[in-house]
Parts: C-alpha cells; sequence; structure tokens
C-alpha cells in the first residue's frame, strides 16, 4: 500500500509515520529528513535547501520532486511505502500522479494552538526518535541515548511562518485527495497510541 501522510507542522506526521511503517514493514521517507540529512552532509542539495527551511518555506517543488522521484525507484519501495511531508504543493501532488499511485492519504487533523505548543516541546534525536518535553524529561535519547536538541526550524517565527505556509500551499491537498477519493481524516488531538490505532483501523480496512 502506498501512502500518503497530510497534515500541518506538528501535527504528529512523523510520530505516526514511523510507527505505521514498522507496523507494515514499509519505508518511511520522511522528505523533511532527507533534505535535514543532505544539509548536515553539506550536500549541493543541502545548500539550496537550508535557506528555504531556515525561514519557514518551502524548497522548490523540482529539487523535491527530484528527490521523491529518485527515491521510490529504489528496490525496497516495490511493496509499499508512506510518504511524510511530501506532496505539499498541488505542483507536488501532480507529478507524484505521473510516476506513482497512491491508495491512501492520511490526513491528521489538529487545531492551530496545538501544534504551536508541540513543535516548541518538541526534542529530536539523531537516530530519528521524536520526544516532547512535556511527557519526557530526560536530555538523552532513550532509545540510543544520544543527547537530544531542538529542530533549527521550530524556533517561534519560523514555526509561524511554516504554519502560513501550509494553509495556502498545503492545505488544499485535503480537497485534492479527497476528489481521488482516498482521502480519511484522523483525529490528531488524541493519545498517540490512539491516533495510530485509527490509522491502522483505516489500513486494514483498506487491504
Ligand atoms: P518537515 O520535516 O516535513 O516538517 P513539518 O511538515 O513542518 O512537520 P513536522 O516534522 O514539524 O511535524 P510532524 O507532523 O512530523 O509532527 P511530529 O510527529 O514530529 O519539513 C521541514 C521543512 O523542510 C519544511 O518547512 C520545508 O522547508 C522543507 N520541506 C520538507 N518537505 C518538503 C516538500 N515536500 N516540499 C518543499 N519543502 C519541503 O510531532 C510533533 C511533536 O508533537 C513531537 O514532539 C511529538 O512527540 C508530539 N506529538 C505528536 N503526536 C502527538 C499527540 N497525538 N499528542 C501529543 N503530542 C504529540
Amino acid at each position: 500500500m502506498n501512502i500518503v501522510f497530510l497534515g500541518a507542522p506538528g501535527a504528529g506526521k512523523g510520530t505516526q509515520a514511523t510507527k505505521v511503517c514498522e507496523r507494515m514493514s514499509i519505508p518511511h521517507i520522511s522528505t523533511g529528513d532527507i533534505l535535514r540529512a543532505n544539509i548536515k552532509s553539506g550536500t549541493a542539495l543541502g545548500v539550496q535547501a537550508k535557506s528555504f527551511i531556515d525561514k519557514g518555506l518551502l524548497v522548490p517543488d523540482e529539487l523535491v520532486i527530484a528527490l521523491v522521484e529518485d527515491r521510490l525507484a529504489q528496490q525496497d519501495c516495490a511493496k509499499g511505502y508512506a510518504l511524510d511531508g511530501f506532496p505539499r504543493t498541488i505542483e507536488q501532488a501532480e507529478a507524484l500522479s505521473k510516476f506513482a499511485t497512491i491508495d491512501l492519504a492520511v490526513n491528521i487533523a489538529v487545531d492551530e494552538d496545538i501544534v504551536v505548543d508541540r513543535i516548541a516541546g518538541r526534542r529530536m534525536c539523531k537516530c530519528g526518535e521524536s520526544f516532547h518535553t512535556s511527557w519526557y524529561h530526560s536530555d538523552k535519547c532513550d532509545k540510543c541515548g544520544s543527547p537530544l536538541y531542538q529542530r533549527d526550524d521550530d524556533k517561534e517565527e519560523t514555526v509561524k511562518a511554516r504554519l502560513e505556509v501550509y494553509n495556502k500551499q498545503t492545505a488544499p491537498l485535503i480537497d485534492f485527495y479527497n476528489k481521488q477519493g482516498v482521502l480519511k481524516n484522523v483525529d490528531g488531538m488524541q493519545e498517540m497510541t490512539k491516533v495510530f490505532d485509527d490509522i491502522m483501523e483505516i489500513i486494514n480496512d483498506k487491504h
């Protein structure tokens, strides 16, 4: 099954996509993670992407589309995958439909004031785990022991820009996938385990 996760910044796309992919043994493809890895290793793509990410803006469509097309052509995607953070514009969704068939778009719906708090309290580990200061009180990862850090684009002023960009450029994708008959909405304000259960129920119904 090929799944797209939709939702505002901080809605819980990464948290849920990680768990769903573990359960289904399919690759989790997060364009945000791929771009941040490129920034860290100083590639040409990373250098280009950084100037946009730091301002809370979207990286140009052509760069991200090429990156995803390459990734989906890899062998491990043959039996399905979950896209997290892509597509993010109508142009990206239209391009995706030319090289992939999306079976399910899961929209994780949350109120805007909740996402601001979630992002402000988010702490990351280099192994990919994500925590929140409201329920996690250590500065080290409980999976690998590495020190936790805050993402550069999680500062308040950048978060505001990201939310504006989401409302203008990404929210229209809800309608795009609804019209294609593959959209399912999930209440992302519930506890994480309940959100996960709801998503798995939708996936199992589709099988
Ligand atoms: P990206 O990394 O994709 O960031 P985002 O979409 O802004 O999403 P986040 O990672 O902030 O949130 P999330 O929904 O994954 O939430 P999470 O699970 O971590 O993109 C970053 C940047 O890269 C973009 O701004 C753009 O510049 C660029 N980019 C990426 N893709 C692009 C594309 N396709 N085109 C162009 N540019 C692109 O959860 C958040 C926090 O809440 C965590 O602390 C978590 O523990 C907590 N939490 C989660 N669920 C719950 C819950 N149910 N209850 C309580 N707490 C919860």
